[in-house]
């Protein structure tokens, strides 16, 4: 092991808030050329002896294994961890469980619900903290879906993006990452289930470019990418409510046919289909839900470069 990064200040990949659109960028271009490589079937061993633990206090597919896999092909190493089988279940405090990790691994990447949660760890942590979502924001997501709408489409600030149903970790994710880049992005939600105080502070400190509306119609017009996602988030307790009341905000194919004519379909997965978005869109040519899957992973190995401090080849 090559021991802690930089003692200091390790670079934390926590929420897009934190980054410049520069910095953001940089990242995306090294996912691109990562991506590249590994198509040519070069695997640079980049990041050769370093160890990331991974903690997951809460369900994942694409994000365990993305990273998992990421670390591997760039040569590192990972642990898989759960806070059922650390002390974390006998109260061992996350500061406290961070600076111990932090005497053994070179990063850790953690899926944890309460915000606040992340912060602890982070702000004890001697080795980079990267947020694999919590209820609040989920910037890999994100920053997967960017890299895949300019794959298909071009520049991401010049995107006319509408985001329809529940708002929540991804949502808020996007209206960061609209602050920075500047496209357009329209929120369809109802009432109940729209933005909570924290979030409402977010979309105002983002700029006019970012939208509120309960009208799923109003959105989507002209949309270049429309994107929602499950109506339960891991930790709602009102599944029921939920399905009732965002039933009109289903993405089906008459919605996207009142999008632009060449608009993208994206939702991070797990999907429920026939909830928030039907079979006829998710599997149509329009849905690029797959790729976003896939891009995961290549940007995941140039935000696990990054926090090591490479960010270019
Ligand atoms: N989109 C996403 O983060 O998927 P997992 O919950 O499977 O990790
Ligand atoms: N909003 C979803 C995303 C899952 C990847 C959730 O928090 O459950």
């Amino acid at each position: 092991m090559t021991g802690i990064t930089n003692f200091s200040t390790p670079r934390h990949f926590l929420t897009l808030q934190d980054f410049s659109a520069e910095t953001l960028r940089g990242i995306l271009d090294f996912s691109r050329d990562l991506k590249t490589l590994f198509a040519k079937g070069e695997r640079p061993p980049l990041l050769q002896d370093k160890v990331l633990a991974m903690i997951f206090e809460r369900e994942s597919t694409r994000t365990r294994v993305s990273f998992d896999v990421g670390m591997r092909q760039l040569g590192g190493q990972t642990l898989m961890l759960t806070g059922q089988e650390m002390q974390l279940a006998r109260e061992e405090t996350l500061a406290d469980t961070a600076r111990v990790m932090s005497r053994y691994v070179d990063a850790i990447m953690i899926r944890i619900l309460d915000n606040d949660d992340l912060l602890e760890l982070a702000g004890a942590s001697s080795v980079p903290v990267i947020n694999g979502l919590t209820r609040r924001s989920h910037p890999c997501q994100v920053m997967a879906d960017i890299l895949t709408y300019e794959e298909h489409r071009g520049p991401i600030g010049e995107a006319k993006i509408a985001w329809v149903g529940d708002t929540n970790n991804v949502m808020a994710s996007w209206v960061h990452a609209s602050a920075l880049f500047g496209n357009q992005f329209t929120i369809a939600c109802p009432e109940e289930f729209g933005p909570d105080q924290a979030m409402l502070a977010d979309i105002r400190k983002a700029g006019a470019n970012v939208k509120l509306t309960e009208d799923p119609h109003e959105a989507v017009a002209d949309a270049d990418l429309v994107i929602t996602d499950t109506w339960v988030s891991m930790g709602d307790t009102d599944a029921s409510e939920r399905r009732k009341v965002l039933k009109p905000y289903r993405v089906d194919t008459r919605l996207m046919g009142e999008a632009g004519k060449d608009a993208l379909f994206m939702h991070c997965l797990p999907a429920h289909r026939g909830d928030e978005v039907t079979d006829e869109v998710i599997d149509g040519p329009r849905s690029v839900v797959f790729d976003e899957a896939e891009n995961r992973l290549h940007v995941q190995k140039a935000i696990l470069c990054w926090v090591f401090g490479i960010e270019a080849l």
